[in-house]
């Protein structure tokens, strides 16, 4: 069932109207008919009692002559001339019926429903006869000494005219319940069609139509309501605003950020190549002929002690050379640029594993034709990143590495078995400007990929997870 407050506003002052009127109305009836009654029963006692009476005072000498014949002329004449009158009686001082009004007998009870002749005053009882409720209003002659009357008096006619009343009272009542709905339907329209508005427009506020406004023609609660609201819809336009311009400035800065980042990584590269070229050509170059050179004066050198003297510069500058080359790898290896991506890490991971005392296991696909330089670079560089923080934080003696892909994505994944990282770790690592995952994370964005480094205390160990989107060519 539904709930008063589940309601519309209109229903609620509707059922409240409606039954402030039917209880006002009822409670009214209720009095109308108890006073009403009383009333009208206190008017008929008295109408009774001046019937008895003119019939005793004209009756008093011809009860005293026993003329029967006069009395009941007397009575008949009365009671057909009396409204509501449904009998008379007569009786001498001893309750002795001397006449009476009844065609056909007195109802069996009625001679002992009111009989007194002790009593000197007027006494009225209740009677039910077949003809309905009737009042039996008993008046003495003489005090009693002569005899008593006794009139027979119908309440029907009051019981019509308080029921007549009461008929036009409950028309009244409905009329009124009638202008009570068309009231309450004015006040709710006037209440509700304010509040349909405004959820109109709280609608159009929260489809993002900020500049929709309220009316506020009003003064009471409800054009306060809507001026709430419009301030409230003006205040969140503002906040858009200004969240809007922010956000603007900061893809602005976003943009330059990423245009400068992106300029400063290809230089950085550049520059790592040349200088790697330099190294190798130029560097390498000069120091080989110098060796060869070396070489050649020590089998022409004038004695041993020359001779060993030129063979060991030959060494030192041997040594060099190789530190050089060692250097400019570093720096970009040739493979990278030649034979791709794969290539060079296979070469990276081989050196690698000379160097440290950690098991690299490398699997990989084939090398991928056509790979975006920009993307073989950015693999490159995370693994050495990562390789090396292996070496210098971990403690890790086996190395996962390896690279898969999709048609639309290349992962790389490098796992090892060390002791993980902890989170202040990494915040400490933040704070003292560290860049080495940072720069990786940039690395993997940059070109739209994504990159996670998970740790796990349980398992033991990091876990890097890079994925970068790619679009494989058939090559040119
Ligand atoms: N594989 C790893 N195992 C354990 N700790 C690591 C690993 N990689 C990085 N870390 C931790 O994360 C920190 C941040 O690394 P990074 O940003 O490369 O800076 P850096 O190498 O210069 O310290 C390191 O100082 C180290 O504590
Ligand atoms: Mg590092």
């Amino acid at each position: 069932m539904m709930r008063f407050h589940d309601l519309s506003i209109y229903r609620k002052v509707v059922a409240v109207v409606l039954s402030v009127v039917f209880l006002l109305g009822f409670l009214s009836a209720v009095v109308i008919w108890d006073s009403l009654s009383d009333l009208m029963g206190q008017q008929l006692e008295r109408r009774g009692a001046e019937i008895g009476n003119h019939v005793a005072s004209l009756s008093t000498n011809h009860i005293l002559v026993d003329d029967r014949y006069a009395l009941h002329e007397l009575i008949h004449e009365t009671k057909v001339n009396t409204e509501d009158v449904k009998y008379i009686l007569i009786t001498d001082h001893q309750a002795r019926v001397i006449a009476h009004t009844f065609p056909s007998g007195i109802p069996k009870g009625l001679k002992e429903l009111n009989v007194s002749p002790k009593d000197t005053e007027t006494r009225v009882v209740p009677y039910n006869s077949d003809e309905g409720q009737i009042r039996d209003i008993l008046v003495p002659i003489e005090g009693g000494s002569v005899g008593y009357i006794r009139v027979g008096i119908a309440e029907e006619g009051t019981k019509d005219i308080i029921g007549r009343t009461l008929k036009k009272f409950a028309v009244i009542i409905l009329v009124v319940c009638v202008l009570a709905v068309l009231l309450a339907t004015k006040m709710a329209s006037l209440i509700t069609a304010p509040i349909s508005k405004l959820v109109l427009v709280s609608q159009a506020i929260a489809k993002g139509q900020l500049h929709t406004k309220a009316d506020v023609s009003r003064n009471d609660e409800i054009g306060k309501l809507a001026l709430a609201f419009n301030e409230m819809a003006s205040s969140l336009a503002a906040t858009n605003d200004e969240r809007d311009s922010l956000v603007g400035t900061l893809r602005e800065k976003e943009y330059i950020r990423t245009t400068l980042l992106n300029k400063l990584i290809t230089a950085q590269e550049d520059e790592r190549r040349h200088i790697s070229r330099e190294l190798h050509d130029e560097t390498g170059q000069s120091l080989t002929w110098l060796i060869m050179s070396m070489r050649a004066l020590a089998d022409k050198a004038a004695d041993d002690k020359q001779r060993e003297v030129l063979l060991n510069a030959r060494d030192v500058a041997s040594e060099v050379l190789g530190e050089i080359r060692d250097m400019a790898v570093e720096l970009r290896p040739p493979v990278l640029d030649d034979l791709g991506v794969i290539a060079a890490m296979k070469k990276y991971i081989a050196t690698y594993q000379q160097r440290f005392d950690i098991n690299v296991k490398f699997s990989s696909v084939p090398e991928i034709n056509n790979l975006d330089k920009r993307i073989a670079v950015a693999l490159y560089r995370i693994m050495q990143e990562a390789l090396t923080n292996i070496v210098k934080h971990s403690k890790a003696t086996v190395v996962d590495v390896s690279i898969s892909h999709n048609q639309n994505s290349i992962f790389m994944q490098i796992a090892d078995n060390g002791h993980g990282i902890a989170d202040d770790e990494l915040e400490q690592a933040v704070r003292q400007n560290r860049l080495g995952i940072y720069g990786m994370k940039e690395r993997a964005e940059l070109l739209n990929g994504t990159f996670q480094m998970l740790s796990s205390s349980l398992m033991g160990g990091t876990t890097i997870i890079v994925t970068i989107p790619f679009e494989e060519s058939e090559g040119e």
